[in-house]
């Protein structure tokens, strides 16, 4: 069985050919991210394995169905990047619900202390032997409010690893998990009492700019935002104005909303045609990490292993598998969990 493997990179070879060599698939692995210009190049493959930052529209599902790909295999969590419902009666489409949520969540936590204990000053100080402490006070977390938005797996994670440090946990989600012992608030109860707020919620229509200039107006003066999640669910430029009027104490960001064409890269020797970004990261209280949070050799592992059992599901059991993701309910979470069959 062929695989056309998009936006390839080095640490994603070694697990992909293990764990696909074991099931005598063999993957053609290209760097180029999949658009409507490289989708040819899955031609002849019966699935093409997605990251991210791929774009997988309208246009790129129909040139794929035409070069006879049946499955579109995500090697992430999120799908925001796949129009899922134009996919229907098309193309199936599978992901990987759950590769290592304590990457994520534990990423959040390194973030927020780097932070607020600005590790990432201290470290360069000591290498050029400057042991000043000036300017270094950080905070305790203990006793301090976090508000997490989204208490899905990562979330909850997220949530025990903040209690273990004394904190106090309020949450929102738009669908509360009922005798979690999770002290559910509104969303503008979260903003008005958290210390810091961690974003752990899919990006969707309806939680696209979630936080926007009116969110932060009602937030704590000082408040640190983390966001692992999606870029997008942050308005980046209300951000900066929210940094810049000293409103948000300090950004830590794993995601950015125009990501797709500078993470993952080396653009050292470039000049960064982003200014956004250049500013965000210029400022001495925002941290950004290039979409990393899932780096680790643990998730690395399961995201081969999960994304190379889903194509084998789909090929040897009549398409049927846990992992597809469909709109034959009109609601994808309801739809995995009730299929007993193949979605179309
Ligand atoms: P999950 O599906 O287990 O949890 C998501 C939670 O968000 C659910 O509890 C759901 O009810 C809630 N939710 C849905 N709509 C909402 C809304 N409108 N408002 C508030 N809450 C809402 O997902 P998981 O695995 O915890 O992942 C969370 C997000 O983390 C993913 O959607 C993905 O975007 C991101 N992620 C980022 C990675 C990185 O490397 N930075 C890696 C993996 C995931």
């Amino acid at each position: 069985m062929k695989v056309a493997f998009f936006d390839t990179k080095p640490y994603d070879v070694p697990s992909f050919e293990k764990y696909g060599a074991q099931k005598g698939m063999e993957f053609k692995f290209y760097e180029t991210k999949l658009n409507e210009d490289t989708a040819p190049l899955a031609d002849g493959c019966e699935a093409a394995c997605v990251f991210v930052n791929d774009t997988v529209n309208a246009a790129v599902i129909d040139r794929l169905h035409a070069g006879g790909v049946k499955l579109i295999a995500l090697r992430s969590a999120g799908y925001n990047n796949v129009d899922i419902e134009h996919a229907f009666g098309k193309i199936h489409v599978v992901h990987v619900p759950a590769y290592s949520p304590y990457s994520v969540a534990e990423h959040a936590m390194a973030l927020l202390l780097t932070s607020i204990r600005r590790i990432h000053k201290a470290y360069i100080r000591t290498r050029e032997f400057n042991f000043s402490l000036n300017g270094l006070t950080g905070f305790d977390l203990h006793g301090k409010t976090v508000g997490v938005i989204g208490t899905g797996k990562i979330g909850r994670i997220f949530i025990d690893i903040c209690r273990g440090f004394g904190m106090k946990v309020i949450a929102y989600d738009k669908f509360p998990a009922p005798d979690s012992g999770i002290d559910y608030v509104s969303l503008d109860e979260l903003f008005a009492r958290s210390d810091i707020i961690s974003v752990h919620c899919p990006l969707t229509a309806e939680t696209r700019h979630l936080i926007d200039g009116a969110a932060i107006a009602r937030m704590k003066k000082g408040v640190v935002i983390l966001n692992t999640s999606r870029g997008a669910l942050i308005d980046a430029e209300a951000l900066l104005e929210g940094i810049k009027a000293r409103q948000i104490g300090a950004a830590c960001l794993d995601v950015y909303e125009e990501e797709s064409d500078v993470f993952f890269r080396d653009l050292s020797g470039h000049i960064l045609g982003d200014d956004l970004l250049a500013r965000l990261i210029s400022m001495p209280n925002v941290i950004v990490t290039s979409h990393q949070a899932f780096l680790t050799e643990d998730a690395l592992n399961n995201i081969a292993e999960t994304t190379v059992n889903n194509i084998c599901s789909y090929f040897d059991h009549d398409g049927l598998c846990d992992n597809e993701l469909c709109y034959r309910c009109g609601n994808i979470e309801r739809c995995k969990k009730e299929r007993k069959q193949r979605c179309f």
